[in-house]
């Protein structure tokens, strides 16, 4: 074998690699107590030891106690928290008027949209990193000497093209991968959280998140995962909680106003993809490596 041959089965020994220890890790955890549920749990169970300390002497009320559990969590639901209200003003504000899309306001969408990622629990990591990356490397390209090129998705894609630096083959790791591909790895997972955000609006009480997950998933982003990733997620999605649990992670209600708010960012979300969608039709460029 060549130097340049072996050079290239060490990078794809080494690109795989992360995925075996991961798949390797969601086995350990699942094969124990999830880690999102435990976490609640804990809390719970903290705040039930505070309360009884409390109530000693008093009379225990279990209403109460289910109170201050959730005036507990309310109080937890923060600016910091994951808000559908900003994925929606951030997808609007991107839409242009000539079926571009701003890029600074998709990437504001997608730093919210990372929260909602990240609070479906640490076993996401490996998706959540993967949204940091690309969302870091449009903001190199945006900061960058040619950032005023990368204002907008039509202008980014117009540069791009004309100056040859769209990768058409992958680039070596080290090197700056071109927008349009970065771009389009956050498109089609915007899918994803499109369908799943949905599934979310239109479930009742006792449906599995879990099952809403997998069917958003296996309707966008698992065709252009291999069957290692999609194992992978297979598992992770199990670990989501029951329904009641998982609204309030997220800092939603169950109500009429949060499907109500679901509803209309999932429709702006849906308008962003189009436009990109079509977009990056237009050009050829939706099956880029
Ligand atoms: C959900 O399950 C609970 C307990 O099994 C049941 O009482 C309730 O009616 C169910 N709700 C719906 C909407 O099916
Ligand atoms: C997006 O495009 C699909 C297919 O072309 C269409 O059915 C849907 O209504 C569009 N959605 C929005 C919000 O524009």
């Amino acid at each position: 074998m060549n130097k340049e041959g072996m050079r290239c089965s060490k990078g794809k020994i080494l690109r795989f690699l992360p995925l075996v220890v991961v798949l390797l890790l969601l086995i350990y955890l699942t094969s124990f107590n999830l880690p999102q549920s435990h976490q609640v749990n804990a809390q719970k169970s903290e705040t039930e030891i505070q309360e009884n300390d409390y109530h000693k002497n008093k009379h225990m009320d279990a209403s109460k106690l289910m109170n201050s559990v959730d005036k507990n969590h309310r109080e937890k639901c923060d600016n910091s928290n994951f808000q559908i209200n900003r994925v929606q003003a951030a997808f609007q504000a991107s839409l242009m008027k000539n079926e571009d899309i701003l890029l600074k306001s998709y990437l504001e969408g997608w730093t919210e949209l990372q929260k909602f990622i990240d609070a479906l629990g640490t076993i996401f990591g490996f998706i959540s990193e993967e949204v940091t990356s690309k969302i870091r490397i449009l903001i190199e390209h945006q900061q960058g000497v040619h950032g005023k090129e990368y204002i907008s998705m039509r202008s980014m894609i117009n540069y791009e093209l004309k100056n040859n630096v769209v990768n058409l083959h992958e680039l070596p790791r080290d090197r700056l991968q071109s927008g349009c591909r970065t771009l389009l790895r956050l498109h089609r997972a915007l899918r994803w959280l499109q369908l799943f955000l949905d599934n979310i609006r239109t479930s009742s009480e006792n449906d599995s998140m879990s099952i809403s997950c997998a069917e958003a998933y296996e309707q966008s982003l698992a065709k252009y995962h291999s069957w290692l990733v999609r194992k992978a997620a297979g598992f992770a999605f199990l670990a989501l909680p029951a329904r009641t649990e998982f609204l309030q992670i997220l800092c939603l209600e169950g109500g009429k106003e949060t499907k109500d708010k679901l509803w209309s960012a999932v429709n702006l979300i849906e308008r962003v993809y189009n436009v990109t969608q079509g977009m990056y039709a237009q050009y050829n460029m939706l099956e880029l490596p």
